[in-house]
Parts: C-alpha cells; sequence; structure tokens
C-alpha cells in the first residue's frame, strides 16, 4: 500500500451531453426510426451506424449495468468517434421526430434512462479520451470514460479528479450534481466544470461556459484515506444517530462520509444485514472530533489507514454488485440544521428494515446509503456561478434506496414495487431540500426539488422550445 494521500483535486473540462432528458414509455413507429437510421447510416457508414444483425449492436444494446436496461431493442445503434458523428445523428433523430437514449457510463438505476425500444442509441463507447493539461490545471475528457480509468490515469500527474466515487460510474455523473469524497471542500463534481461541448437537440453544437452565452445552460447542466467500520445489526439505532451528529456538526472541508446499511440474502436464504461507514479525510491524521462518534460505536471490524485516491476508487468497487441484476435506486433527503433532530435518521433505518425483511424472498440485497452535503460545499458551488440544485445553507443528508434484484430477473412483482413506492411516500424527507439526481426513482420529481427550479424549466425552454427531448427520450419528469 503507497503511504500517498489524496491530493488537490484540479478543475473538470467535461466532454459532451445532450440536453435534460425525462421519462414516459412511448412508441415510436418503427418505420421513422428506421428512416432516421438509414438517414444517419448513409452519412456516417455501417461501422458507425450499427443495425440489430451487426457486430457491435448486442455489445452496445446489452452493456448497462443494469440489467433492465439491457431488455430494450432500438432500432440501431450510433456508436460516434467525435461530435461531428453525434450532430449527425441528434439531426436525423430530430428531422424523423423519433425516440432516443444516449449512454455513456450506462449505471443508472434509472430504467430506461439509457436505452430505447425502436429508437435510436446513441452509444458513446467509442469516445473515451481524456487528457490533462497540467499549465491551465484542467482536465479534458469524453463521455465514455469511467471514473476508475480516470482516476488511474490521472495519478501519475499527481490529480485527484472530483468525480464518482465508484469505479464503474461514467461521467454522466457530472449532470446529476456528483458527489464525491472531495465535494464538502470542493462543491459538487459539476461545480468543477470550466467548458463542456453540446449536442442541442437539433444537431446544433455549443461550447458553454459560465461566461459566454451559454452560461445558463451551463449552470443548468449542473444538476442537473479512506476508514472502513462495519457495524452489527443492533447497533443500528447508534449509527443512525451518530449519521445525524456528524451532518449538523462536522464543518470541516476535508472530511466525507458515505455511510451505508445493507442487507443481503445468504445463499441459506437467511437475511444478513451490516452498516459500513466509509469514512475519508484529506489529511494525515483522523480527526477524533469529526469520526469520534462514529469510531466509538462497537464494530466487527475497522480498517484505518493512508490510501492513494486510486486506492480508494478501486476500495469502493468492492461493494457493488457486478453487471446483470435489476436495479432500482430512489432517494430522499433528511436536513440537520439546528431545528431538525435524529429521530427522522433513525426513522427512516427502520423503514428500510420493514421494507428488506417483508420482500426478503425477492431481493437479491438492498442498501440506505448516507452521503452527508455540508454548507462549505453548497458555498463552493454559490462561488463558482451557482448550480440547478441550489440547496438551502443548512447541512443535509443525500439519501439513497438500492434495490438489487436476483441475478437474471429483469422483472419487479406488482407488490415489491408497490412497497417500494410506499417507502418513498411514508420515509421521512425534509421539505425544500433538493433530491439527489443520480439516486432518485423515475417516478421522483426531483427538478421540483432544486433551489432554481424555475430557471430550469426557463432554459430549458429557451434550448428546446418544442419539447423535442421530453417528447423522446426517457429520464427524469418535470420540465
Ligand atoms: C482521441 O485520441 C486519439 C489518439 O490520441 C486521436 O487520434 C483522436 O483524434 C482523439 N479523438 C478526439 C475526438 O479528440
Ligand atoms: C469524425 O469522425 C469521422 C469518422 O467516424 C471522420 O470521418 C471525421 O472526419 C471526423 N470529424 C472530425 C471533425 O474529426
Ligand atoms: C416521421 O417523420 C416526418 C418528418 O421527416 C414527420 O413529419 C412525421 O410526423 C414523422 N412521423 C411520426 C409518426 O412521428
Ligand atoms: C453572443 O452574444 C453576443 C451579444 O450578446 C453576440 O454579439 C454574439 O454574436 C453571440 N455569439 C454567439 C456565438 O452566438
Ligand atoms: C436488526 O435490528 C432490528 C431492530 O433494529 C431487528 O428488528 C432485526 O430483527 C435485526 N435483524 C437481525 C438480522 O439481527
Ligand atoms: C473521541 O470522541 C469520542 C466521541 O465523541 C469520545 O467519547 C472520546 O473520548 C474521544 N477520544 C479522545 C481520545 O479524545
Ligand atoms: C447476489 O448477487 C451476488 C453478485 O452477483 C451473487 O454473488 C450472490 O450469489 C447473489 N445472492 C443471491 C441470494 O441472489
Ligand atoms: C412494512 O412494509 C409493508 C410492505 O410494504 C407495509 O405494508 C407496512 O405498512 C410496513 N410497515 C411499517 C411499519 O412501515
Amino acid at each position: 500500500m503507497k503511504n500517498i494521500l489524496p491530493r488537490k483535486p484540479r478543475l473538470l473540462l467535461y466532454g459532451l451531453a445532450c440536453f435534460l432528458p425525462r421519462a414516459s414509455s412511448r412508441q415510436t413507429t418503427t418505420s421513422n426510426a428506421t428512416l432516421a437510421c438509414n438517414q444517419a447510416q448513409s452519412i456516417l457508414g455501417d461501422s458507425t451506424v450499427q443495425t440489430p444483425s451487426d457486430s457491435d449492436y448486442a455489445g452496445a444494446s446489452t452493456a448497462p449495468w443494469n440489467l433492465f436496461n439491457t431488455q430494450f431493442k432500438p432500432a440501431c445503434v450510433v456508436l460516434p468517434r467525435n461530435n461531428t458523428d453525434v450532430q449527425v445523428a441528434m439531426r436525423s433523430i430530430f428531422q424523423f421526430d423519433v425516440d432516443y437514449a444516449v449512454q455513456a457510463g450506462g449505471h443508472s438505476a434509472m430504467k430506461g434512462w439509457n436505452n430505447v425500444n425502436n429508437g435510436v442509441l446513441i452509444s458513446f463507447e467509442r469516445m473515451d479520451n481524456i487528457s490533462y493539461d497540467a499549465a491551465k490545471d484542467t482536465i479534458t475528457f469524453e463521455p465514455a470514460i469511467r471514473w476508475g480509468e480516470i482516476v488511474a490515469t490521472l495519478e501519475s500527474q499527481g490529480v485527484a479528479p472530483v468525480g464518482g466515487r465508484i469505479d464503474d460510474v461514467g461521467t454522466g455523473l457530472l449532470l446529476g450534481g456528483g458527489l464525491s469524497f472531495l465535494s464538502p471542500a470542493h462543491g459538487f463534481a459539476a461545480d468543477n466544470y470550466v467548458e463542456l461541448d453540446i449536442v442541442l437537440v437539433d444537431g446544433t453544437l455549443v461550447t458553454a461556459t459560465e461566461t459566454n452565452n451559454y452560461s445558463d445552460l451551463f449552470r443548468a447542466l449542473k444538476g442537473g484515506a479512506n476508514r472502513f467500520g462495519i457495524y452489527p445489526n443492533s447497533s443500528f439505532d447508534a449509527v443512525a444517530q451518530a449519521v445525524f451528529h456528524y451532518v449538523r456538526d462536522v464543518e470541516d472541508p476535508n472530511a466525507a462520509l458515505l455511510l451505508y446499511f445493507g442487507a443481503l440474502v445468504l445463499p441459506d436464504g437467511t437475511l444478513t444485514s451490516f452498516s459500513i461507514a466509509n469514512m475519508f479525510y484529506n489529511g494525515n491524521s483522523l480527526p477524533n472530533s469529526t469520526y469520534g462518534e462514529l469510531l466509538s460505536i462497537p464494530s466487527i471490524s475497522q480498517s484505518l489507514g493512508p490510501l492513494s485516491w486510486p486506492e480508494l476508487v478501486a476500495s469502493m468497487a468492492e461493494p457493488q454488485p457486478a453487471n446483470g441484476h435489476g436495479q432500482l435506486f430512489g432517494a430522499s433527503v433528511l436536513a440537520a440544521g439546528e431545528d431538525h433532530d435524529d429521530l427522522s435518521f433513525i426513522d427512516i433505518v427502520h423503514k428500510w428494515q420493514n421494507f428488506t425483511f417483508t420482500f426478503q424472498s425477492q431481493i437479491n440485497s438492498t442498501v440506505l446509503a448516507f452521503t452527508p452535503v455540508p454548507v462549505s460545499q453548497i458555498t463552493v458551488g454559490k462561488e463558482r456561478g451557482g448550480n440547478a440544485i441550489d440547496p438551502p445553507l443548512i447541512p443535509y443528508s443525500a439519501i439513497q434506496f438500492q434495490l438489487t434484484l436476483p441475478l437474471g430477473v429483469p422483472t419487479i412483482s406488482s407488490e415489491m414495487e408497490e412497497g417500494r413506492q410506499l417507502f418513498f411516500q411514508e420515509a421521512p424527507r425534509s421539505p425544500g431540500f433538493p433530491l439527489y439526481m443520480n439516486e432518485c426513482d423515475v417516478k421522483q420529481s426531483v427538478f421540483e426539488t432544486y433551489g432554481q427550479y424555475e430557471f430550469l424549466k426557463q432554459t430549458y425552454m429557451k434550448y428546446d422550445p418544442t419539447r423535442f427531448n421530453v417528447r423522446h427520450t426517457n429520464g427524469p419528469q418535470g420540465l
């Protein structure tokens, strides 16, 4: 193990994005989709536009991490090599009025967000370049690269990017805001953008920065040593209380926490549950004032020590189930200001336990994860021109409820789906605080919880006045 602590993160320069999607499953007539595919193919060629009989079609359409998103059958898959190819594809999609989906890392648990039936799938798998400019202290990268590769590539330059926490996650993370272990000091990952290349729905390529003509688009697209201790179930209430105290009291921007409660079905069918605290501190020692309460709770095992940034990201790969499972996310948010108490933190853990216990015969595993968002993180975003999320200046925790189905099961029973929706209705949630996009369920109206909802709606109307994207691609609702 190398005795290196994470170093100063550098600014990010991010490749490419299509604008703000939404959910709804609608049919496009196969003929128009075929026309769009044929037109794109006549310009881009057979190797870039793959139809179901071509060799790279299956790989791209079944690439997503989430089994649900491997069940779609696009009319064709476009595999662009550069922005020009993306523009050509988007122009055809727009002209023939067809459904489409965009896939970068493909790690989303939102069903239908990165694949489509009878429409055009733009898969970025051939666009994974990355470079670092030491003079400008910026990273330039294309959408298909994953955070594990970015971190590994930049380690030799002594750069720790503010990006994903799990190595398999891709660059789409940024569009939802992005929670990093470096976020308390450096803001949401998206707060570190310098410049964005964006292909609008009609195929126009624009470059957006904080100060140019597309500054509104730039802001709207921002929303969008590691330590372990494993806690036995009997002390879950104490852990929930310690998380609340952490969120309320810790102001040190060098400290970050990802604490999750997990439950697994064992091979003999019994349920086991546990809690893991990933305590990240960017410094030479772990301050007792920050982590003392968590560390004083009896734990089965602890691993405390210095890690390099790549070692940290690699260590986060482990709890993540591999491809081939149906995945469903959902979010809540709990504030921990002076007026709040720890009861809602304890209550949501109990509701997660109840769900897991009720549906244990139909699941592989569940997770309830807490990510504190300190005031320092919110302030960084405001100083860098603001983002769409724009939370109140009160500390809160993003909360993710993850459901993993057994291997190879591509459907969820209606009773378990009802139980999941009941969880979202009844689990405590602080009004006025934003849900974290990348951890939400398709039915949760995330944009409505943003501080800049009105701004986001206006910006969306400006850049997509015919609401093309909302009508033709799946994703979050509310614009
Ligand atoms: C990606 O990198 C390769 C090799 O360095 C280069 O040939 C190609 O032009 C780059 N693509 C883009 C879009 O910059
Ligand atoms: C984009 O890539 C295509 C090959 O897919 C190539 O023919 C074209 O010249 C490239 N355009 C630019 C601007 O690099
Ligand atoms: C098919 O595309 C044409 C434009 O090329 C459009 O006028 C027509 O409405 C589309 N059909 C459907 C069913 O969307
Ligand atoms: C940007 O806006 C300025 C005036 O606000 C205008 O003169 C200029 O042409 C615009 N540039 C682009 C690329 O639209
Ligand atoms: C975990 O603790 C809860 C109470 O907090 C209890 O209801 C449940 O049975 C426990 N589960 C296990 C596996 O010990
Ligand atoms: C560390 O913090 C815990 C909880 O706040 C406290 O009980 C303990 O006494 C502290 N230890 C030291 C060495 O200060
Ligand atoms: C849960 O998923 C993991 C990872 O794919 C697998 O190893 C394990 O056997 C699964 N357990 C059950 C009960 O499905
Ligand atoms: C536990 O979950 C079941 C299934 O969703 C639900 O019917 C029941 O009301 C829940 N109980 C509590 C106490 O939340």
